[in-house]
């Protein structure tokens, strides 16, 4: 099938997307990271670029290029946050799709942490344990909307992973969650019981700001969440 460039739905847009999990190195050898596959992200970039528009994927997964998508590697948090910063400033979507870390080694050892250090004077071994202190790491997705310009720059797209507990449902966390980012749309995930991570299928449901409209989607293919979450968004452009 000849996909032709410049149609579709989303011929002639710029959009970001991150995808996958950041790693927070605390050793040369090691890192903090999450369950994040990064399919999600890709599927949503595969689909932007499917509907005509130009791709930008800042991503820490290694997952097949889609075709027609620029792809940007980049590890941290921090890595993240410069590359979609920059990709956003000339965007008229960004999609936060990436799991990132909330917090960071607050200190990354420049040689491998070994686990003793040998017999000390009185010859017993060390067996000392590193504590492991954490700072915050910045806020990606909160750093977008803060800088909005005043035209009211690009559509801003989070993911939130969710389950139920006894202080709500999936869709009471994402809703407060929503009002607390302050983006455009919301796509909560239903996680928990093996959904979701590293899966090919997914549970979502599409929140906008402002409105009390909900859009269920699934459980469906990772393709097929990007295709609604794309429709949702392009009604906003
Ligand atoms: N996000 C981000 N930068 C971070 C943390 C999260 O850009 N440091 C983005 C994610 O990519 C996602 C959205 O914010 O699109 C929501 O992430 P989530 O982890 O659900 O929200 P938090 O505000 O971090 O709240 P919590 O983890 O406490 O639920
Ligand atoms: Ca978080």
């Amino acid at each position: 099938l000849e996909r032709t460039r410049g149609a579709g739905t989303l011929a002639g847009r710029r959009v970001v997307v991150s995808a996958g999990g950041t790693r927070e190195p605390l050793d040369p050898v090691r890192f903090l990271g999450n369950r994040s596959s990064g399919k999600q992200g890709y599927a949503l970039a595969a689909v932007a670029a499917e509907r005509g528009a130009e791709v930008t994927l800042v991503s820490t997964a290694d997952l097949a290029t889609p075709d027609g998508v620029a792809v940007v590697p980049v590890e941290t948090a921090r890595e993240m946050e410069d590359a979609v910063r920059s990709a956003a400033a000339s965007a008229d979507v960004v999609v936060m799709a990436a799991a990132v870390a909330d917090f960071r080694p607050a200190d990354v050892a420049e040689h491998k942490i070994k686990k003793s250090h040998g017999p000390g004077p009185d010859g017993a071994p060390d067996e000392s344990v590193p504590a492991l202190t954490l700072v915050r790491n910045p806020d990606v997705l909160a750093g977008l909307v803060a800088s909005r310009r005043g035209d009211g720059g690009p559509v801003l797209v989070g993911f939130a992973a969710e389950t139920g507990d006894e202080d709500g449902s999936v869709l009471d966390h994402g809703r407060a969650k929503l009002e607390r980012k302050g983006c455009d749309v919301l796509v909560v995930n239903e996680v928990g019981g093996g959904k979701a991570f590293g899966t090919d299928d997914n549970t979502v449901h599409v929140l906008r700001r402002g409105s009390g409209d909900v859009v269920d989607v699934g459980p469906a293919t990772k393709s097929a969440v990007a295709a609604a979450v794309w429709d949702v968004v392009t009604d906003l452009l």
